[in-house]
């Protein structure tokens, strides 16, 4: 067995805040042809990680906006290459003349953008004509949640209601990889750490009230209800 390369597959994973894994994000790569003449924006881009592994694998030229600047820090020593510039802001007011093969956004559902269709619009202003959209989306892989999921999470579509929505702004799918079980498990167990420090010092406080409800909406709710994507998709 190969412990260096699963090792280092673990400290790629620790700089992705979504539930996609590497194997899928290559598979992406892969199936939309990314090489060294694709350009690639990422819009919400975390630690630039995406564009990390793209760059990596491909050869794209990325560039990543996060209005975080922690994480555009960790990204910009982490991104090893010329071909990805990472920049702290928000993408709400970004603008540029550039038109990209490929525009991400993880985005879709986490109340960035008023709604889905005005996430795909906003993506769509960048992208050139024939390129391709890549976003990230909730679902339900259940219907009938519970009530407090819904208001954890907000309303999800469906796999199924995704694709019609999808398909009725005139896009088709062209690759998809969605979460696994081992993906969310690294994402709700990513602050524990920091969780268990602050539990140690203050017991009883409102954090401690929200740590014990990230936990059990989680295994009560969250692990059989919810799933999470990234999707690729062209107009048609
Ligand atoms: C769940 S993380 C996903 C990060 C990255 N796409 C990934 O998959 O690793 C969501 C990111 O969106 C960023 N974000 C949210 N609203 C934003 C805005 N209006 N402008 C820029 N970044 C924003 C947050 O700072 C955070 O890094």
């Amino acid at each position: 067995m190969d412990y260096k390369q699963i090792l280092s597959a673990c400290e790629e994973r620790k700089h992705l805040i979504s539930m996609v894994s590497i194997e899928g994000i290559l598979q992406i790569g892969y199936d939309l042809g990314m090489n060294e003449n694709t350009t690639v924006l990422d819009l919400c881009c975390g630690n630039g990680e995406m564009l990390k592994l793209w760059s990596e694998a491909f050869g794209i030229r990325g560039t990543g906006i996060d209005q975080e600047q922690a994480f555009i820090e960790t990204g910009k020593a982490r991104v090893n290459t010329e071909l990805v510039t990472l920049i702290c802001g928000d993408v709400l007011t970004f603008d540029t003349l550039e038109k990209f093969d490929i525009v991400t956004c993880t985005e879709l559902t986490t109340g960035v953008f008023d709604s889905f269709e005005k996430g795909i619009a906003f993506l769509e202003h960048f992208v050139k004509q024939n390129g391709t959209l890549v976003f990230g989306s909730l679902y339900l892989k259940k219907e009938n949640p519970p009530h407090e999921l819904i208001e954890f999470d907000g309303e999800m579509p469906t796999l199924a209601e995704l694709w019609k929505t999808v398909k009725r702004l005139g896009y088709h799918f062209t690759s998809m990889a969605t979460s696994t079980d081992a993906e969310w498990e690294r994402y709700i167990l990513s602050d524990a750490k920091a969780a268990i420090k602050h539990l140690r010092q203050k017991p009883d406080d409102e954090f401690a009230a929200w740590d014990d409800k990230w936990y059990r909406i989680y295994f009560e709710q969250r692990r059989a209800y919810e799933g999470w994507g990234l999707f690729a998709a062209v107009k048609v």
